[in-house]
Protein backbone atom coordinates (compact mmCIF):
# COMPACT_ATOMS: atom_id res chain seq x y z
CA UNK A 1 0.00 0.00 0.00
CA UNK A 2 1.60 3.28 -1.17
CA UNK A 3 0.31 6.17 1.20
CA UNK A 4 1.00 9.83 -0.10
CA UNK A 5 1.16 12.32 2.77
CA UNK A 6 0.08 15.46 2.03
CA UNK A 7 1.06 19.27 4.49
CA UNK A 8 -1.36 21.99 3.79
CA UNK A 9 0.09 25.39 4.89
CA UNK A 10 -1.86 25.42 8.14
CA UNK A 11 -2.33 22.60 10.27
CA UNK A 12 -3.62 19.55 8.84
CA UNK A 13 -2.47 16.42 7.72
CA UNK A 14 -3.93 14.50 4.84
CA UNK A 15 -3.56 10.78 4.40
CA UNK A 16 -4.32 9.00 1.50
CA UNK A 17 -4.31 5.48 1.90
CA UNK A 18 -3.52 3.97 -1.69
CA UNK A 19 -3.26 7.42 -3.56
CA UNK A 20 -5.47 8.33 -6.38
CA UNK A 21 -6.59 6.13 -9.60
CA UNK A 22 -7.23 9.27 -11.32
CA UNK A 23 -3.99 11.23 -11.72
CA UNK A 24 -4.60 11.88 -15.38
CA UNK A 25 -8.07 14.37 -15.59
CA UNK A 26 -6.33 17.09 -14.09
CA UNK A 27 -6.31 18.51 -17.56
CA UNK A 28 -10.09 18.56 -17.75
CA UNK A 29 -12.01 18.48 -13.85
CA UNK A 30 -13.95 21.46 -12.47
CA UNK A 31 -15.27 21.48 -9.21
CA UNK A 32 -18.22 23.54 -7.70
CA UNK A 33 -17.37 24.76 -4.15
CA UNK A 34 -20.59 25.95 -2.55
CA UNK A 35 -20.74 26.48 0.92
CA UNK A 36 -24.03 26.95 2.25
CA UNK A 37 -23.27 25.16 5.18
CA UNK A 38 -22.52 26.07 9.10
CA UNK A 39 -19.66 22.80 9.55
CA UNK A 40 -17.69 23.22 6.08
CA UNK A 41 -13.51 22.88 7.21
CA UNK A 42 -11.35 26.34 6.79
CA UNK A 43 -10.40 26.89 3.13
CA UNK A 44 -7.12 26.55 4.10
CA UNK A 45 -7.61 22.77 4.66
CA UNK A 46 -9.53 22.39 1.30
CA UNK A 47 -6.79 22.84 -0.67
CA UNK A 48 -5.79 19.29 -0.28
CA UNK A 49 -8.85 18.04 -0.70
CA UNK A 50 -9.25 19.74 -4.14
CA UNK A 51 -5.96 18.30 -5.29
CA UNK A 52 -6.69 14.96 -3.81
CA UNK A 53 -9.56 14.86 -6.50
CA UNK A 54 -7.44 16.13 -9.52
CA UNK A 55 -9.62 19.20 -10.14
CA UNK A 56 -7.93 22.07 -12.35
CA UNK A 57 -10.80 24.12 -11.58
CA UNK A 58 -12.58 25.69 -8.93
CA UNK A 59 -15.92 27.09 -9.19
CA UNK A 60 -16.99 29.34 -6.24
CA UNK A 61 -21.07 30.83 -6.31
CA UNK A 62 -19.37 34.46 -5.00
CA UNK A 63 -15.79 36.00 -4.75
CA UNK A 64 -15.13 34.42 -0.84
CA UNK A 65 -11.98 36.34 -0.23
CA UNK A 66 -10.91 33.55 2.21
CA UNK A 67 -11.09 30.78 -0.37
CA UNK A 68 -9.30 33.05 -2.65
CA UNK A 69 -6.73 33.75 -0.37
CA UNK A 70 -6.39 29.95 0.65
CA UNK A 71 -6.05 28.87 -2.79
CA UNK A 72 -2.97 32.09 -3.87
CA UNK A 73 0.03 29.75 -5.48
CA UNK A 74 -1.74 26.69 -5.78
CA UNK A 75 -2.31 26.70 -9.77
CA UNK A 76 -5.56 26.07 -8.94
CA UNK A 77 -7.65 27.74 -11.22
CA UNK A 78 -11.24 29.76 -9.93
CA UNK A 79 -14.42 31.19 -11.52
CA UNK A 80 -15.62 33.77 -9.15
CA UNK A 81 -19.30 34.43 -9.32
CA UNK A 82 -21.32 37.38 -8.86
CA UNK A 83 -24.71 36.99 -7.29
CA UNK A 84 -27.95 37.73 -8.76
CA UNK A 85 -28.42 39.89 -6.24
CA UNK A 86 -25.89 42.12 -7.62
CA UNK A 87 -26.73 42.47 -11.39
CA UNK A 88 -28.34 45.55 -11.35
CA UNK A 89 -25.55 47.42 -9.70
CA UNK A 90 -23.04 46.33 -11.75
CA UNK A 91 -24.47 47.68 -14.96
CA UNK A 92 -22.75 50.85 -13.51
CA UNK A 93 -19.51 51.38 -14.79
CA UNK A 94 -18.00 52.80 -11.55
CA UNK A 95 -19.97 49.98 -9.70
CA UNK A 96 -18.52 47.22 -12.11
CA UNK A 97 -15.41 48.53 -11.70
CA UNK A 98 -14.97 48.55 -7.70
CA UNK A 99 -16.38 45.05 -7.93
CA UNK A 100 -13.83 43.59 -10.13
CA UNK A 101 -10.88 45.46 -8.41
CA UNK A 102 -11.95 44.25 -5.03
CA UNK A 103 -12.83 40.75 -6.10
CA UNK A 104 -10.65 40.08 -9.04
CA UNK A 105 -7.88 42.02 -9.05
CA UNK A 106 -6.72 42.18 -5.85
CA UNK A 107 -6.01 38.26 -5.77
CA UNK A 108 -4.35 38.42 -8.82
CA UNK A 109 -2.00 36.95 -10.01
CA UNK A 110 -1.13 34.57 -7.19
CA UNK A 111 -4.92 33.00 -7.12
CA UNK A 112 -5.48 32.36 -10.92
CA UNK A 113 -9.07 33.37 -11.51
CA UNK A 114 -9.66 33.35 -15.25
CA UNK A 115 -13.25 33.77 -15.06
CA UNK A 116 -16.47 34.64 -13.69
CA UNK A 117 -19.73 33.79 -13.81
CA UNK A 118 -22.67 36.55 -13.35
CA UNK A 119 -25.65 35.76 -11.81
CA UNK A 120 -26.94 31.69 -11.78
CA UNK A 121 -29.68 30.12 -13.81
CA UNK A 122 -31.33 33.93 -14.28
CA UNK A 123 -33.40 33.31 -17.15
CA UNK A 124 -35.19 30.46 -15.58
CA UNK A 125 -36.35 32.26 -13.18
CA UNK A 126 -38.68 33.78 -15.12
CA UNK A 127 -38.43 37.09 -13.71
CA UNK A 128 -38.29 39.62 -16.70
CA UNK A 129 -37.02 42.61 -14.55
CA UNK A 130 -33.80 40.62 -13.45
CA UNK A 131 -32.99 38.67 -16.75
CA UNK A 132 -33.23 42.37 -18.47
CA UNK A 133 -30.17 43.19 -16.50
CA UNK A 134 -27.69 40.04 -17.16
CA UNK A 135 -26.42 41.13 -19.89
CA UNK A 136 -25.93 44.78 -19.14
CA UNK A 137 -24.31 43.19 -16.12
CA UNK A 138 -21.86 40.64 -17.96
CA UNK A 139 -20.86 44.22 -20.15
CA UNK A 140 -20.43 46.06 -17.02
CA UNK A 141 -18.07 43.40 -15.33
CA UNK A 142 -16.41 43.03 -19.01
CA UNK A 143 -15.63 46.64 -19.72
CA UNK A 144 -14.25 46.91 -16.36
CA UNK A 145 -11.65 43.90 -16.93
CA UNK A 146 -10.95 45.87 -20.62
CA UNK A 147 -10.25 49.17 -18.28
CA UNK A 148 -7.81 47.51 -15.48
CA UNK A 149 -6.30 45.41 -18.48
CA UNK A 150 -7.52 41.87 -17.81
CA UNK A 151 -9.75 40.86 -20.45
CA UNK A 152 -7.16 38.57 -22.04
CA UNK A 153 -7.13 36.90 -18.83
CA UNK A 154 -10.43 36.88 -17.02
CA UNK A 155 -13.85 36.17 -19.30
CA UNK A 156 -16.85 36.69 -18.28
CA UNK A 157 -20.09 34.37 -18.41
CA UNK A 158 -23.34 33.39 -16.79
CA UNK A 159 -24.45 29.70 -16.05
CA UNK A 160 -28.51 28.81 -17.51
CA UNK A 161 -30.40 26.03 -16.45
CA UNK A 162 -31.00 23.14 -18.91
CA UNK A 163 -34.54 24.55 -18.67
CA UNK A 164 -33.64 27.26 -21.12
CA UNK A 165 -34.04 24.66 -23.38
CA UNK A 166 -37.74 24.23 -25.00
CA UNK A 167 -36.93 20.87 -26.46
CA UNK A 168 -34.35 18.14 -25.89
CA UNK A 169 -35.44 15.20 -27.65
CA UNK A 170 -34.41 13.91 -29.72
CA UNK A 171 -30.57 15.46 -29.08
CA UNK A 172 -31.17 17.11 -32.49
CA UNK A 173 -34.30 19.25 -31.80
CA UNK A 174 -32.85 21.05 -29.40
CA UNK A 175 -33.95 24.56 -29.21
CA UNK A 176 -34.44 27.31 -26.74
CA UNK A 177 -37.38 28.26 -25.07
CA UNK A 178 -38.89 30.78 -27.74
CA UNK A 179 -39.70 33.22 -24.95
CA UNK A 180 -35.82 33.69 -24.08
CA UNK A 181 -34.57 33.41 -27.56
CA UNK A 182 -34.09 36.86 -28.44
CA UNK A 183 -31.99 37.69 -24.55
CA UNK A 184 -30.11 34.50 -25.33
CA UNK A 185 -28.87 35.05 -28.78
CA UNK A 186 -27.72 38.36 -27.45
CA UNK A 187 -25.43 36.55 -25.09
CA UNK A 188 -24.40 34.29 -27.52
CA UNK A 189 -22.95 37.37 -28.92
CA UNK A 190 -21.66 38.73 -26.23
CA UNK A 191 -19.81 35.09 -25.84
CA UNK A 192 -18.39 35.07 -29.51
CA UNK A 193 -16.91 39.15 -29.37
CA UNK A 194 -15.38 38.44 -25.60
CA UNK A 195 -13.92 34.91 -26.26
CA UNK A 196 -15.51 33.40 -23.18
CA UNK A 197 -17.95 29.76 -22.90
CA UNK A 198 -21.41 28.95 -22.79
CA UNK A 199 -22.16 27.52 -19.08
CA UNK A 200 -25.24 24.85 -18.56
CA UNK A 201 -26.56 23.12 -15.80
CA UNK A 202 -27.65 19.66 -16.05
CA UNK A 203 -28.88 16.82 -14.10
CA UNK A 204 -29.95 13.38 -15.85
CA UNK A 205 -30.84 13.21 -11.84
CA UNK A 206 -33.77 15.05 -11.74
CA UNK A 207 -34.85 13.28 -14.69
CA UNK A 208 -34.42 9.79 -13.23
CA UNK A 209 -36.23 11.36 -10.08
CA UNK A 210 -39.44 12.32 -11.67
CA UNK A 211 -39.81 9.01 -13.82
CA UNK A 212 -37.50 6.21 -11.99
CA UNK A 213 -40.00 3.36 -13.62
CA UNK A 214 -39.75 4.42 -17.01
CA UNK A 215 -36.07 5.36 -17.12
CA UNK A 216 -33.24 3.73 -17.45
CA UNK A 217 -30.94 4.02 -14.44
CA UNK A 218 -28.34 2.66 -16.57
CA UNK A 219 -28.75 5.05 -18.97
CA UNK A 220 -28.43 7.79 -16.58
CA UNK A 221 -25.63 6.75 -14.55
CA UNK A 222 -23.10 5.62 -17.50
CA UNK A 223 -23.56 2.01 -16.90
CA UNK A 224 -24.06 -0.66 -19.75
CA UNK A 225 -27.26 -0.42 -21.72
CA UNK A 226 -28.70 -0.44 -25.52
CA UNK A 227 -28.81 3.41 -25.16
CA UNK A 228 -30.94 5.04 -27.94
CA UNK A 229 -30.41 6.44 -31.45
CA UNK A 230 -30.96 9.64 -32.87
CA UNK A 231 -33.53 9.26 -35.92
CA UNK A 232 -32.56 12.77 -37.55
CA UNK A 233 -28.45 11.91 -36.95
CA UNK A 234 -27.99 8.11 -36.30
CA UNK A 235 -26.24 8.86 -33.63
CA UNK A 236 -25.91 6.30 -30.49
CA UNK A 237 -26.02 8.14 -27.31
CA UNK A 238 -25.88 5.07 -24.56
CA UNK A 239 -25.75 7.87 -21.26
CA UNK A 240 -28.42 11.05 -21.00
CA UNK A 241 -25.48 13.34 -19.97
CA UNK A 242 -24.34 13.48 -23.65
CA UNK A 243 -27.88 13.35 -24.86
CA UNK A 244 -28.26 16.78 -22.65
CA UNK A 245 -25.34 18.20 -24.12
CA UNK A 246 -25.96 17.41 -27.67
CA UNK A 247 -29.52 18.70 -26.98
CA UNK A 248 -27.32 22.14 -25.87
CA UNK A 249 -24.91 21.31 -29.31
CA UNK A 250 -28.04 21.59 -31.56
CA UNK A 251 -30.03 24.61 -29.86
CA UNK A 252 -27.00 26.97 -30.05
CA UNK A 253 -26.71 25.85 -33.81
CA UNK A 254 -30.27 26.30 -34.58
CA UNK A 255 -29.70 30.03 -33.65
CA UNK A 256 -26.88 30.49 -35.48
CA UNK A 257 -23.88 29.35 -33.36
CA UNK A 258 -23.40 26.19 -34.44
CA UNK A 259 -19.00 25.80 -33.62
CA UNK A 260 -18.84 29.05 -32.66
CA UNK A 261 -18.79 28.89 -29.08
CA UNK A 262 -17.56 26.34 -26.46
CA UNK A 263 -19.98 24.71 -24.03
CA UNK A 264 -19.16 23.29 -20.22
CA UNK A 265 -21.13 21.86 -18.22
CA UNK A 266 -20.74 24.09 -15.05
CA UNK A 267 -22.87 21.83 -12.74
CA UNK A 268 -23.55 18.15 -12.87
CA UNK A 269 -23.68 15.85 -10.15
CA UNK A 270 -25.93 13.15 -7.95
CA UNK A 271 -27.15 12.72 -4.42
CA UNK A 272 -25.88 10.13 -1.90
CA UNK A 273 -28.87 10.46 0.09
CA UNK A 274 -32.56 11.35 -0.21
CA UNK A 275 -36.26 11.68 1.10
CA UNK A 276 -38.19 8.60 0.30
CA UNK A 277 -39.76 9.35 -2.56
CA UNK A 278 -36.26 10.90 -4.22
CA UNK A 279 -35.68 7.64 -6.30
CA UNK A 280 -32.31 6.92 -7.05
CA UNK A 281 -30.11 8.92 -4.30
CA UNK A 282 -28.44 6.68 -2.96
CA UNK A 283 -24.59 5.75 -2.41
CA UNK A 284 -24.13 3.59 -4.77
CA UNK A 285 -25.87 5.46 -7.47
CA UNK A 286 -23.39 8.61 -6.58
CA UNK A 287 -20.66 6.58 -6.76
CA UNK A 288 -21.71 5.33 -10.10
CA UNK A 289 -22.55 8.65 -11.62
CA UNK A 290 -19.60 10.52 -10.51
CA UNK A 291 -17.11 7.63 -11.01
CA UNK A 292 -18.32 6.99 -14.32
CA UNK A 293 -18.27 10.70 -15.21
CA UNK A 294 -14.51 11.34 -13.99
CA UNK A 295 -13.93 7.92 -16.29
CA UNK A 296 -15.37 9.30 -19.50
CA UNK A 297 -13.42 13.05 -18.60
CA UNK A 298 -9.97 11.11 -18.30
CA UNK A 299 -10.47 8.82 -21.58
CA UNK A 300 -10.96 12.95 -23.17
CA UNK A 301 -14.54 11.56 -24.51
CA UNK A 302 -16.71 13.85 -26.11
CA UNK A 303 -19.78 13.32 -27.19
CA UNK A 304 -21.49 11.49 -30.16
CA UNK A 305 -22.21 14.88 -31.99
CA UNK A 306 -18.55 16.20 -30.72
CA UNK A 307 -16.59 13.54 -30.33
CA UNK A 308 -13.25 15.60 -30.31
CA UNK A 309 -14.29 18.14 -27.97
CA UNK A 310 -13.02 17.22 -24.88
CA UNK A 311 -15.86 17.27 -21.86
CA UNK A 312 -15.50 20.79 -19.92
CA UNK A 313 -17.44 19.44 -16.74
CA UNK A 314 -17.91 21.03 -13.12
CA UNK A 315 -18.99 18.50 -11.18
CA UNK A 316 -21.41 19.26 -8.44
CA UNK A 317 -20.54 19.14 -5.35
CA UNK A 318 -16.97 19.45 -2.56
CA UNK A 319 -18.79 19.23 -0.25
CA UNK A 320 -22.73 18.11 1.17
CA UNK A 321 -23.87 21.59 2.45
CA UNK A 322 -26.65 21.14 5.28
CA UNK A 323 -28.06 24.38 5.39
CA UNK A 324 -29.95 24.18 1.37
CA UNK A 325 -33.58 24.48 1.35
CA UNK A 326 -35.50 21.38 0.22
CA UNK A 327 -35.44 17.86 -0.07
CA UNK A 328 -33.02 16.10 1.92
CA UNK A 329 -31.15 15.18 -1.76
CA UNK A 330 -29.81 18.96 -1.70
CA UNK A 331 -27.67 18.82 1.10
CA UNK A 332 -25.81 15.48 -0.16
CA UNK A 333 -24.43 16.53 -3.21
CA UNK A 334 -20.99 16.34 -1.73
CA UNK A 335 -17.73 14.39 -2.90
CA UNK A 336 -16.68 15.06 0.50
CA UNK A 337 -18.45 15.16 3.69
CA UNK A 338 -17.91 18.55 6.33
CA UNK A 339 -14.85 17.10 7.75
CA UNK A 340 -13.49 15.94 5.36
CA UNK A 341 -13.58 12.34 4.31
CA UNK A 342 -15.36 11.23 1.64
CA UNK A 343 -18.84 10.81 1.50
CA UNK A 344 -18.23 7.89 -0.32
CA UNK A 345 -15.58 6.09 -2.21
CA UNK A 346 -14.65 7.42 -5.50
CA UNK A 347 -11.45 6.56 -7.49
CA UNK A 348 -9.67 6.25 -4.11
CA UNK A 349 -9.41 3.14 -2.17
CA UNK A 350 -9.68 4.00 1.36
CA UNK A 351 -10.03 7.45 3.15
CA UNK A 352 -8.65 10.72 3.59
CA UNK A 353 -8.12 11.16 7.19
CA UNK A 354 -7.81 14.62 8.20
CA UNK A 355 -5.89 15.49 11.39
CA UNK A 356 -4.23 17.95 13.13
CA UNK A 357 -0.12 18.06 13.06
CA UNK A 358 0.88 20.71 14.70
CA UNK A 359 -0.01 23.19 17.49
CA UNK A 360 1.25 26.22 16.02
CA UNK A 361 -1.00 27.26 13.57
CA UNK A 362 -2.81 29.68 16.04
CA UNK A 363 -4.08 32.05 13.50
CA UNK A 364 -5.68 29.05 11.62
CA UNK A 365 -9.19 28.74 12.45
CA UNK A 366 -8.68 24.96 12.27
CA UNK A 367 -10.68 21.90 10.95
CA UNK A 368 -13.87 22.22 11.14
CA UNK A 369 -14.42 26.26 12.25
CA UNK A 370 -18.32 27.08 11.46
CA UNK A 371 -18.53 29.21 8.22
CA UNK A 372 -21.10 32.43 9.02
CA UNK A 373 -21.27 33.67 5.64
CA UNK A 374 -23.69 32.31 3.25
CA UNK A 375 -22.95 32.10 -0.71
CA UNK A 376 -25.69 34.77 -1.19
CA UNK A 377 -26.08 33.64 -4.55
CA UNK A 378 -28.97 32.14 -7.20
CA UNK A 379 -27.43 28.97 -6.35
CA UNK A 380 -30.18 27.71 -4.00
CA UNK A 381 -32.17 27.54 -7.85
CA UNK A 382 -30.44 24.24 -8.18
CA UNK A 383 -33.84 22.47 -6.71
CA UNK A 384 -36.18 25.23 -8.33
CA UNK A 385 -38.48 23.08 -10.58
CA UNK A 386 -37.81 25.29 -13.82
CA UNK A 387 -37.93 23.17 -16.69
CA UNK A 388 -37.62 20.42 -14.64
CA UNK A 389 -41.14 18.86 -15.57
CA UNK A 390 -40.20 18.87 -19.52
CA UNK A 391 -37.07 17.31 -19.33
CA UNK A 392 -38.58 14.85 -17.38
CA UNK A 393 -41.20 14.23 -19.72
CA UNK A 394 -38.48 14.36 -22.54
CA UNK A 395 -36.58 12.05 -21.24
CA UNK A 396 -39.16 9.92 -20.41
CA UNK A 397 -39.94 9.80 -24.16
CA UNK A 398 -36.21 9.26 -24.76
CA UNK A 399 -35.78 6.21 -22.98
CA UNK A 400 -38.83 4.97 -23.71
CA UNK A 401 -37.89 4.91 -26.78
CA UNK A 402 -34.72 3.15 -26.06
CA UNK A 403 -36.51 -0.08 -24.12
CA UNK A 404 -39.28 -0.20 -26.53
CA UNK A 405 -37.18 -1.35 -28.93
CA UNK A 406 -38.23 -0.69 -32.94
CA UNK A 407 -40.73 1.94 -31.92
CA UNK A 408 -39.66 5.31 -32.68
CA UNK A 409 -43.10 6.27 -34.49
CA UNK A 410 -44.74 5.35 -31.02
CA UNK A 411 -42.06 7.25 -28.70
CA UNK A 412 -42.79 10.90 -30.78
CA UNK A 413 -46.45 10.34 -31.49
CA UNK A 414 -46.68 9.64 -27.36
CA UNK A 415 -44.15 12.69 -26.75
CA UNK A 416 -46.91 14.64 -29.24
CA UNK A 417 -49.78 13.23 -26.76
CA UNK A 418 -48.12 14.19 -23.53
CA UNK A 419 -47.64 17.27 -24.59
CA UNK A 420 -50.44 18.03 -25.18
CA UNK A 421 -51.59 16.89 -21.80
CA UNK A 422 -49.53 19.68 -20.11
C1 LIG B 1 -8.60 -1.58 -2.06
O1 LIG B 1 -7.87 -1.94 -0.92
C2 LIG B 1 -8.28 -3.16 -0.35
C3 LIG B 1 -7.45 -3.43 0.90
O2 LIG B 1 -6.96 -2.26 1.43
C4 LIG B 1 -8.08 -4.30 -1.36
O3 LIG B 1 -8.55 -5.52 -0.82
C5 LIG B 1 -8.86 -3.95 -2.63
O4 LIG B 1 -8.61 -4.92 -3.60
C6 LIG B 1 -8.48 -2.61 -3.15
N1 LIG B 1 -9.33 -2.26 -4.29
C7 LIG B 1 -8.88 -1.68 -5.39
C8 LIG B 1 -9.88 -1.35 -6.43
O5 LIG B 1 -7.69 -1.38 -5.55
C1 LIG C 1 -7.92 19.99 15.52
O1 LIG C 1 -7.75 21.20 16.20
C2 LIG C 1 -8.94 21.82 16.58
C3 LIG C 1 -8.63 23.19 17.14
O2 LIG C 1 -7.52 23.14 17.95
C4 LIG C 1 -9.70 20.93 17.53
O3 LIG C 1 -10.91 21.52 17.91
C5 LIG C 1 -9.97 19.61 16.85
O4 LIG C 1 -10.59 18.73 17.74
C6 LIG C 1 -8.70 18.97 16.33
N1 LIG C 1 -9.03 17.84 15.49
C7 LIG C 1 -8.45 16.66 15.66
C8 LIG C 1 -8.91 15.60 14.72
O5 LIG C 1 -7.58 16.46 16.47
C1 LIG D 1 -40.66 29.53 -16.37
O1 LIG D 1 -41.38 29.54 -17.58
C2 LIG D 1 -41.37 28.31 -18.27
C3 LIG D 1 -42.00 28.50 -19.62
O2 LIG D 1 -43.13 29.30 -19.55
C4 LIG D 1 -42.05 27.27 -17.41
O3 LIG D 1 -42.05 26.04 -18.08
C5 LIG D 1 -41.31 27.15 -16.09
O4 LIG D 1 -41.95 26.24 -15.25
C6 LIG D 1 -41.20 28.49 -15.40
N1 LIG D 1 -40.32 28.38 -14.27
C7 LIG D 1 -40.55 28.95 -13.09
C8 LIG D 1 -39.50 28.77 -12.04
O5 LIG D 1 -41.56 29.56 -12.86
Amino acid sequence: MDSTTLHSSSSILLIFISGILFPTMAAAMGINYGQIANNLPSPENVVPLVKSIGASTVKLYDADPRVLKAFANTNVEFIVGLGNEYLTKVKDPASALTWVKTNVQAYLPATKITCIAVGNEVLTLNDTSLSKNLLPAMNGIHTALVNLNLDKQVTVTTAHQLGVLETSYPPSSGTFRRDLKGCIVQILDFHVKTGSSFLINAYPYFAYKSNPKQISIDFVLFQPNSGIVDPATNLHYDNMLFAQIDAVHSALASVGYKNKLSVQISETGWPSKGDGDEAGATVENAKKYNGNLLKLISQKKGTPLKPNCELNVFVFALFNENMKPGPTSERNYGLFKPDGTPAYSLGFNGSVIATNTTSDGSSSSGGTTPLTPQSPSGYLTISSASGKLHFAISWFFLCLVGIVTGAWELGKGGRVRLRELL
